[in-house]
């Protein structure tokens, strides 16, 4: 399991797609050797000091751009927020000028959220530093997926043959995407359930048991992960009401008895409460590990970009000292 960090060489973080098991190992390792620091009362840290790490988010976060800005500042990072909202992509730039305009200011890593898939794929041909994808449209969202695997794996020592059900929109879901390729490729099994018009069309291809029924979906899981209706990717109308989805695929008390009695709740956030998920499960204290996702995430982020500036052209294995 202690896979060495050297496993881990790339400049750029896009997706999880093509990672290794060794490489996810590396990341998750580290992150959590992050964790103490972040309950100490002193966080700061200054292994990247003189680093520089600008989110560039043309979506809306509340947690991920947070938590990398944490991330960044716990290591000696400086770090710049671009709201796109106030930025000149609002006198037409193009996402490609604005990319090359931030990149003449040498930032180290560029952190980009963007509604279209592949839009961090396209600035890492461009800019010189790291690009890290904090989600592109319905593409992935990989630090997620290694936030969901850490939470997982210190609560339950292992993800190698764990049961996995992933329910609600999956179609229009990084989230899942990336959750789904990080799991198959450490070993465990994924069942997602929905309804058919929020399953995407090959889903059986990503290796996964489709499930229409909670009932069938939820049984022997070990873990399950609940996600939002995401309705701003949605055109025209994918479910009869909210009241009927809660219905069949809100997580309630008896929908979750067929699960493993100590099954773990998860949800990536933001959580749409009575949509799909029911408060008392979601506050559940001994079962639902929602809130350690949130603090994962600052340590998962912590370990990417250290890991990754070990891969830029100008670091120094002395911090630059
Ligand atoms: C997710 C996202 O943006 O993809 N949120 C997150 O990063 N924690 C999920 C969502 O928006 O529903």
């Amino acid at each position: 399991m202690n896979a060495p960090a050297f496993a881990f060489a790339r400049r750029h973080l896009l997706g999880i797609e093509g990672l290794s098991a060794a490489e996810i190992a590396a990341v998750l390792d580290l992150a959590d050797s992050y964790v103490g620091q972040n309950r100490q009362i002193d966080k700061k840290g200054t292994k990247l000091r003189g680093r520089t790490l600008i989110n560039l988010f043309f979506e809306d976060s509340t947690r991920t751009r947070t938590s990398f800005e944490l991330a960044g500042k716990r290591l000696g990072v400086d770090v710049i927020n671009m709201s796109v909202g106030s930025s000149a992509v609002k006198k037409g730039e193009t996402l490609i000028d604005t990319a090359m305009t931030l990149n003449a200011m040498r930032p180290d890593v560029l952190v980009v959220r963007h509604p279209d898939s592949g839009a961090a794929n396209l600035l890492s041909q461009k800019v010189d530093g790291s690009v890290i994808n904090a989600g592109d449209g319905k593409h992935e969202h990989p630090t997620q997926a290694l936030v969901d695997a850490l939470t997982i794996r210190r609560r339950l020592g292992r993800l190698n043959g764990l049961v996995v059900a992933i329910c609600g929109d999956i179609l229009h879901s990084r989230v899942a995407r990336s959750n789904i390729l990080l799991l198959n490729t450490m070993g465990a099994r994924v069942k997602v359930i929905a309804p058919p018009t929020l399953v995407p069309g090959l889903a059986d291809r990503l290796g996964v048991e489709v499930h229409h029924h909670m009932r069938d979906g939820l049984r022997g899981a070990d873990i399950v992960m609940m996600l939002r209706l995401q309705t701003e990717r949605m055109r025209g109308s994918y479910v009869p009401s909210i009241r009927e989805y809660f219905r069949f695929y809100g997580l309630d008390r008896e929908k979750l008895a067929v699960a493993k009695p100590d099954a773990l709740i998860m949800h990536p956030g933001p959580m749409n409460r009575g949509v799909e998920i029911d408060t008392e499960v979601a506050d559940d204290i001994h079962r639902s590990v929602i809130r350690e996702q949130v603090e994962m995430g600052v340590a998962v982020r912590m370990a990417v970009l250290d890991l990754l500036s070990r891969h830029l052209p100008n670091y120094a294995a002395d911090g630059g000292k």
